[in-house]
């Protein structure tokens, strides 16, 4: 790790002590919820920023990114260039997206995200490869008629990863190899690849992936599987076993799409036993895809708020001292995140608002970046 920068906190900066505190860390550490969605978001914008206290602090942190705002909202592409150093396509990089027809590869949605990555010196999180979601019509029925999957499959991975070699112009961080193999009861998922080819395909996978890309770090990435417990042991033990036969796999993400409320998040100790476990396979290991869900909790808005920035950096804050080398939010809007439309329900998972202005959680953020 790099020294510190120091971090202005003054009004602009956001973080002011004083009104309405709640959410006590340690001492001397409070998070204001008095400034929230009514902020003006060029009034109060930052004196420094995530991107540039991650710097400081040797961590990248990442935003997922979605390919409309991206084009129609200034405000997205400001915050976006701003605040975060790495980005991960929301959706455009996923098998749907880029071979929409057996050997028809598009990848201009994902390239246009990269491109504006590439222009703003961020790097690329590839997400993701081998899923058993958002793949195509035409790769669901390779798969399931059993013929060929196996050559489809890896068309698929050699494709994309050349399209994307990291001896190109294009800076990949990671990539998700593998997304979500694992069940919540810790057992190897009832997937399309795992029908179509037994469990010996995830070996399979990292080791074509490598073949095409012997520079590219490769991730095995999964939900709730970030504290200890059932699914955590099965993630290791799976990992522990393909780093003894020799598959190249590099590194661990944990999504942590987690939310406020008891037994919403993992306690710091868990994620550090787990981290720890994950880094001593020789394993590098990023946050992936994190958001805190306001609905899972109680209270008022602002107790709420207050909340989720204490998970927010009780999360950041194991993370960095555990040695995890990239932080990725899932979105950084409230106005653009997946959750409302996967739950039904409204929420605000994200430290930014749906005026564009930081919340609680932000500043939280960005006082555990500042070593608060
Ligand atoms: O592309 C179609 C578009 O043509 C159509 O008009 C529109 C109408 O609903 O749907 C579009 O597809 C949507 C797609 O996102 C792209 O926007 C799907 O309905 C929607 O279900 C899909 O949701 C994505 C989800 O993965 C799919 O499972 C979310 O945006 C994305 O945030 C989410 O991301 C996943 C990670 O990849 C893996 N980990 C969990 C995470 C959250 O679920």
């Amino acid at each position: 790790m790099t020294a510190l920068r120091p971090v202005r906190l003054t009004r602009r900066a956001g973080l002011s002590v004083g009104a309405s505190l709640v959410g006590l860390s340690t001492p001397g550490t409070a998070y204001a919820v008095g400034e929230s969605a009514s902020m003006n978001r060029q009034d109060h914008a930052p004196e420094t920023s995530l991107r540039d206290l991650g710097d400081a602090r040797g961590i990248r942190i990442g935003a997922a990114v979605s390919s409309r705002p991206l084009v129609a909202e200034p405000a997205y592409r400001e915050i976006l260039a701003r605040e975060f150093s790495s980005v991960t396509c929301e959706n455009v990089m996923k098998p749907s997206f880029l071979q929409p027809s057996q050997g028809r590869f598009d990848f201009q949605a994902a390239d246009a995200i990269v491109a504006f990555a590439t222009a703003h010196g961020m790097t690329i999180r590839g997400h993701t490869l081998v899923w058993h979601n958002q793949n195509p019509a035409w790769l669901e029925r390779v798969a399931a008629s059993g013929e060929n999957a196996s050559a489809a499959l890896r068309d698929h991975i050699t494709g994309v990863l050349t399209h994307y070699r990291n001896d190109g112009p294009v800076p990949v961080l990671a990539w998700d190899v593998v997304n979500e193999a694992i069940t919540d009861t810790g057992a190897l998922r009832d997937t399309l690849w795992a029908r179509a080819l037994g469990p010996g395909y995830l070996a399979d996978v990292f080791r074509w992936a490598n073949e095409t890309d012997p520079d590219a770090r490769l991730f095995y990435n999964d939900y709730g599987a970030e504290g200890m417990g059932r699914k955590a042991d099965a993630v290791h033990a799976l990992l522990r076993g393909l780093v003894q036969d020799g598959v190249p796999v590099h590194g661990v993400g944990l999504q942590m799409h987690v939310g406020i409320g008891a037994r919403q998040s993992p306690s710091r100790p868990d994620l550090a036993a787990n981290i720890a476990r994950l880094r001593a396979l020789g394993l590098e290991v990023h946050v992936t895809e994190m958001d805190v869900k306001l609905q899972t909790g109680t209270g008022t808005d602002d107790e709420r708020l207050a909340e989720q920035a204490q998970v927010y950096a009780d999360i950041l804050g194991t993370c960095i001292e555990a040695g995890v080398t990239s932080f990725t939010f899932w979105g950084f809007t409230d106005t653009h995140s997946w959750i409302p439309g996967f739950t039904g329900k409204p929420d605000g998972a994200l430290p930014f608002d749906t005026a564009y202005a930081p919340k609680p959680a932000y500043h939280a953020l960005t006082h555990v970046l500042a070593g608060g």
